[in-house]
């Protein structure tokens, strides 16, 4: 996922993330006004070049298919354009799960498929959103959900936690500055693939205003209990210190101040490039397992159900930090004891855990008056 992490970061495949993270299609079915409302303020007869859609960082597209077709009702009813849809993600993404969902060969997910949409044709691309993926002018409407926390390199190792919500000094001056570089690349790179007067619109994970983060509202900080058991293998002599650095998330929630910065600098590369800011929100999407708990789920049933879902999207962040010369067996090993060692964690207490989601909905248009 970050484009030289120390491993092939990808979210589990064969379907198995979107089936495990019920939060993130919560999420973006909560994006689908937005997309609806932006498209209505889009000119959509002013082109007889297709109307292209992207989605960035859509993993086995499961979680999205819903909103686009949502979208794709709501577009058929105001034009007869070609559309275009193309799912993006990175070259390990499981692409093979995506083409079956998109043409309705997944078994149980059959209605799903977006084979029968009139006029409506399919792509998927392997390019990091941290470059161009696509020509100039060429996306009308562009969306992202929970992918752009993602940075593309890791800027700091940390010896005691895995994630920048842990880091101090130094290192988290680090992770703020790349995750700042790494949001105006974005941006730069789809104010060139935008048409004017498309239309951005983001989900992204941030820290809010409370200072709430993914997996922390107030109650069990989901991160500070990776680094507890991960930290634990370490010190019972399990994996090595080297093997403790590794396993630092090359991600950041960035704050709304940080999301705003470039939009709110008319002098700034992305204002200079033609995007501006048409809406900027956060929302917290609560966790459903935590959910099922609160009305009654035994302990056992909901560690049992929750930690998966951890586990889908970010099994490969540990098991790529383990030395590659042990055999595979073995490294498997050990990611199992880890997240057995979270699941007892929560089955012995599940109070307060959880895995709420804190997002950032932004929309962003591409001025008529755009130099780019
Ligand atoms: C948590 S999943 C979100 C998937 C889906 N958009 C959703 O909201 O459910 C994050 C996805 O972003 C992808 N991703 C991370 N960094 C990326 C990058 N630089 N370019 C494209 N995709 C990236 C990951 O591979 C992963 O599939």
């Amino acid at each position: 996922m970050a484009d030289d992490a120390p491993g092939p970061i990808r979210m589990r495949g064969a379907g198995y993330y979107s089936e495990h993270t019920t939060g993130a299609k919560l999420a973006i079915d909560a994006a689908i006004p937005l997309v609806l409302a932006a498209l209505q303020r889009m000119d959509l007869a002013a082109s007889a070049t297709p109307f292209g859609i992207a989605d960035y960082g859509a993993a086995d597209g499961g979680t999205s298919i819903a909103l686009h077709h949502t979208l794709l009702a709501a577009l058929r009813a105001r034009t007869e354009r070609a559309i275009t849809l193309t799912y993006t993600d990175l070259p390990h993404n499981d692409f093979s799960a995506l083409f079956r969902l998109l043409h309705g060969l997944l078994p149980g997910r059959a209605a799903l498929g977006l084979a029968d949409v009139p006029g409506l044709f399919t792509f998927a691309s392997g390019t990091s959103f941290h470059r161009q993926i696509f020509p100039d002018g060429t996306i009308s409407l562009g969306f992202s959900a929970t992918a752009m926390h993602w940075l593309s390199r890791l800027p700091a190792m940390l010896a005691e936690h895995v994630h920048a919500v842990g880091a101090e000094g130094g290192d988290l001056a680090a992770f703020r500055a790349q995750a700042a570089a790494d949001w105006e690349t974005i941006l730069l790179a789809r104010a060139h693939e935008l048409s004017v007067g498309g239309r951005l619109v983001f989900a992204n994970f941030c820290t809010d205003a409370n200072g709430h983060y993914l997996g922390w509202t107030g109650g069990q900080n989901m991160h500070a209990t990776f680094a507890k058991h991960w930290r634990g293998l370490r010190d019972a002599g399990a994996i090595t210190g080297e093997e403790m650095r590794r396993a630092t998330f090359p991600q950041f929630y960035r704050t709304v101040a940080e999301f705003r910065a470039p939009f709110d600098d008319p002098g700034s590369p992305v204002s200079r490039a033609g995007l501006r800011l048409e809406e900027c929100f956060t929302r917290v999407t609560k966790c459903p397992y935590a959910e099922r708990f609160a009305a009654g789920q035994p302990g056992a049933e909901f560690a049992r159900t929750y930690v998966p879902t951890l586990r889908s999207w970010s099994e490969t962040v540990f098991s790529s930090a383990l030395d590659q010369g042990r055999p595979e067996a073995e490294r498997q090993d050990i990611v199992d004891r880890f997240y057995a060692a979270y699941e007892a964690d929560v089955a012995a207490a599940p109070e307060g855990h959880g895995m709420d989601y804190v997002h950032c909905f932004m929309v962003i248009a591409k001025d008529p008056t755009a130099g780019v």
